[in-house]
């Protein structure tokens, strides 16, 4: 199974499945894990999400060495190595779905590709995966200098946040990573009776990149832009991206879309808005980079469903186990270190392409 490889500096190479440890690989680089990324994405954590206990613990294999003088953790240079173990592993829960095609679910497509598929927990499409990508995003905020990286949940189901509402300390107060306390109140009983009825439902993540340097990006197959796109609409159950204002950007005239540009007290261009979310032509304008990302609702819901066997028999499902009612909540982090691991490696490609940035304004002809 190939492709298990992104990045082009910054190279994160992931293996293992859902019931085998996990292992992360990332080139060459720079290393001190936060736990607290790993636990913004690890289940159980509330009664909003799946059951399964994942302690997600990381165990560091290479790459990184103690700094005698000052006792911190330091990068060698040599690739770093990450395991985490899966401790909770109930492959009984999947036992009565191994010749039965889950709709939502990546069974069908992986037989007809590959003629055989690791029924247990989804194998290789399972989102246990994204542990690693989250260890892999601690690893790649380490790296650009200044770099914030924060996401939050702006949607659930049909419901939006309240904008005005927005205050980034509120993400951390409920189980939601919602920027919009009232909303977030609302969004527990909501999902409580989601939850009860044995149904699912989606959202909507925004993820903010602040402190991206100007430059980052390459005319024309390397746009940052496309790459943060292809990165979050390569998370499990991701079907739609926007940058800025994305999709909103067709409704707007071009007045209106237009992000004038003025000189600031610093003696940099200053933009008068951010419609673009932060990339004009595939390359970073120093503003903060905005992405938004789509989650379908969880596909194993208690409803029975019509599908078919392995053996073209046609037949229904019920898809028992432990199973978040929205996945979209534990994709927050996902989608933060998938953004961080983007810039990172956007970062050392522009530093190795170009080097320090050209001196600006250039003197008036
Ligand atoms: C953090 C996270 C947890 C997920 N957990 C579940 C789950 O418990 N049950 C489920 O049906 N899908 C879950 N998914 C989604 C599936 O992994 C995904 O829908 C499936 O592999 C098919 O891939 P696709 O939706 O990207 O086409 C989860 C996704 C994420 C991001």
């Amino acid at each position: 199974m190939s492709f298990n490889t992104f990045g082009l500096l910054f190279r994160v190479t992931t293996f293992g499945e859902s019931y085998q440890q996990l292992s992360v690989r990332v080139g060459e680089w720079y290393a001190s894990l936060r736990r607290t990324f790993l636990d913004k994405r690890r289940p159980g954590q509330s009664r909003f999400t799946s059951q399964r206990r994942e302690p997600d613990s990381v165990r560091i294999l290479s790459g990184v060495l103690e700094d005698e003088a000052s006792g911190r953790e330091v990068t060698t240079g040599a690739p770093i190595a990450l395991v985490i173990e899966n401790v909770d592993q109930r492959s009984k829960d999947y036992s009565e779905i191994r010749d039965l095609y889950r709709p939502g679910h990546a069974d069908i497509t992986y037989d007809l590709k590959y003629g055989l598929r690791d029924h247990r927990g989804g194998g290789r499409a399972s989102a246990r995966e994204t542990a690693s990508r989250v260890a892999a995003g601690a690893i790649a905020r380490k790296i650009v200098p200044g770099l914030s990286v924060r996401g939050a949940l702006v949607q659930m189901g049909s419901h939006r946040i309240e904008r005005a509402r927005w205050d980034w300390n509120e993400v951390d107060r409920n189980p939601f990573f919602c920027p919009d306390a009232k909303q977030a109140e609302f969004f527990a009983d909501y999902l409580d009776g989601v939850r009860k009825q044995g149904s699912s439902v989606g959202a909507v993540i925004e993820v903010v990149a602040e402190g991206v340097p100007a430059g980052l990006g390459a005319p024309v197959y390397g746009k940052l832009d496309a790459d943060l796109a292809a990165a979050l609409m390569g998370i499990n159950a991701v079907k739609g991206v926007e940058i800025g204002d994305g999709f909103l950007a067709a409704e707007l005239s071009g007045e209106e879309n237009a992000d004038e540009i003025r000189m600031g007290n610093d003696g940099r261009p200053r933009f008068l808005s951010n419609h673009a979310g932060g990339i004009l032509g595939g390359i970073s304008t120093g503003q903060p980079i905005v992405a938004r990302f789509a989650v379908k609702p969880t596909s194993s819901i208690l409803t029975p469903r019509r599908t078919v066997d392995r053996y073209g028999r046609e037949t229904e499902i019920v898809t028992k186990g432990r199973h978040d009612p929205c996945v979209g909540i534990r994709a927050v982090p996902i989608g933060e270190a998938m953004v961080a691991c983007v810039i990172a490696d956007h970062y050392l490609r522009h530093r190795g392409q170009v080097g320090e940035p050209p001196p600006w304004p250039f003197p008036a002809r």
